[in-house]
């Protein structure tokens, strides 16, 4: 990992590091964008013809202060493309994500996005914004203050109040970007809009992380409290370059599973509830046998069986299978054994209908 990289990372999101019995210095990753890029660099990826579209589901370590929705250690899932410059990719990403949380059922989710230009055009609005919030840092917390030498466009991103206040009448970005940067943004939005994908323009939408350029992005939700962003993203077209590799545009999101259970846990239960499709209780040795036959068989075609596994009496297994929200239920004994049928109970309807066993 290149110096640069290394110092915004460890100041930027407060990484976890620790020396080993070596003396080495090992850290452990809060995020997934550049490790996947180290990876992609190191392994050889960009020798493939492009564009190289990657997707991981991982651990990450910050050591933020915890609360609601955000924890030391979280788990994230992401996508990254590399390869692609142009306002298309950024529209196939995002409405990925887009569509991914449509197919889960989250709908009300909102998608701000901004254009943070590139390393050239920002140069001259750092030095703005530099100016704007030097005039209010007595105002500004502490960080912020810390944030004004370091790296002034963080300070857009703070969640405290009175800096949120603050940044709502300093310089916008938009103003100062370059036409290359101003037309790739209008690009993004048209293909949108012409998608019907809802956004809103954020100006003060700049993402925590330093490596991005051009289009950011977020998936934020009015139901998480403070914590209000499930799934973040952008282009990063200077990323590669630094850890060695020949210029190479990139872009991607990383969707907060934490968050984003949270978030089915208050608005759509029903997708993380236990579900099963028929509760096969016993009422004797013999039928056991007869059962975990059936049983496998009807896995085999991916269905969700439960069946009698602390020998229970017939009412506390139609208890359990009350409990466990299952669909269909039967009981297999003596008679049903004799005459190979048995009656399945439709749980939600109570219908009952008799089924051979074979
Ligand atoms: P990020 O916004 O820092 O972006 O993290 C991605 C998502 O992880 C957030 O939107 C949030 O849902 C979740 N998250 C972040 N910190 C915590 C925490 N402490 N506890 C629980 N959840 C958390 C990135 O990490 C970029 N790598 C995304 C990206 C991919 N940009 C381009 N490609």
């Amino acid at each position: 990992m290149r110096s640069t990289a290394e110092s915004s990372f460890i100041v930027q999101k407060e990484m976890f590091s620790f020396k080993d019995l070596k003396n080495r210095d090992f850290f452990l990753r809060p995020e997934g964008t550049l490790p996947t890029a180290r990876a992609v660099v190191e392994h050889g990826f960009l020798n493939k013809t492009p564009p190289i579209k990657i997707f991981y589901i991982i651990n990450s370590f910050r050591n933020e202060r915890p609360q609601e929705g955000r924890y030391k250690e979280f788990y994230q899932f992401g996508v990254e493309l590399f390869g692609s410059k142009e306002a298309i990719s950024e529209f196939e990403v995002i409405s990925l994500a887009e569509m991914f949380f449509k197919e889960i059922g989250i709908s009300n989710l909102k998608l701000e996005i901004n254009s943070i230009g590139c390393s050239n055009c920002r140069k001259g609005f750092v030095e703005k914004l530099k100016d704007y919030f030097e005039k209010h840092s007595n105002k500004m917390c502490e960080d912020c203050q810390r944030r004004l030498n370091t790296n002034p466009l963080r300070i857009l991103d703070c969640k405290n109040l009175n800096c949120k206040e603050i940044s709502k009448n300093s310089p916008k970005i938009l103003d100062f970007i370059c036409k290359e940067c101003l037309n790739h943004f209008e690009d993004v939005l048209k293909l949108l809009k012409f998608n019907n994908i809802k956004h809103e323009i954020n100006p003060t939408l700049v993402r925590g992380l330093d490596y991005y350029t051009r289009t950011v992005f977020e998936f934020t939700t009015e139901n998480l409290g403070a914590q209000n962003t499930v799934c973040g993203g952008g282009r990063y077209d200077d990323l590669l370059e630094t850890l060695g590799a020949n210029p190479t545009p990139a872009l991607g999101f990383g969707v907060g599973l934490n968050r984003l259970i949270l978030l089915i846990k208050k608005e759509k239960e029903e997708l993380i509830k236990e579900k099963c499709d028929i509760y096969i209780g016993s009422l004797n040795e013999e039928a056991i046998l007869k059962i975990s036959k059936i049983a496998n068989n009807l896995r085999k075609q991916n269905l969700i069986v439960q069946t009698d596994l602390l020998n229970r009496t017939v009412k506390s297994q139609m208890k359990y299978a009350n409990k466990i929200n299952s669909s269909f239920s039967c009981i297999i004994g003596e008679n049903e054994l004799k005459n190979n049928k048995v009656s399945v109970k439709n749980m939600f309807t109570k219908e009952i209908f008799n089924v051979s066993l074979n």
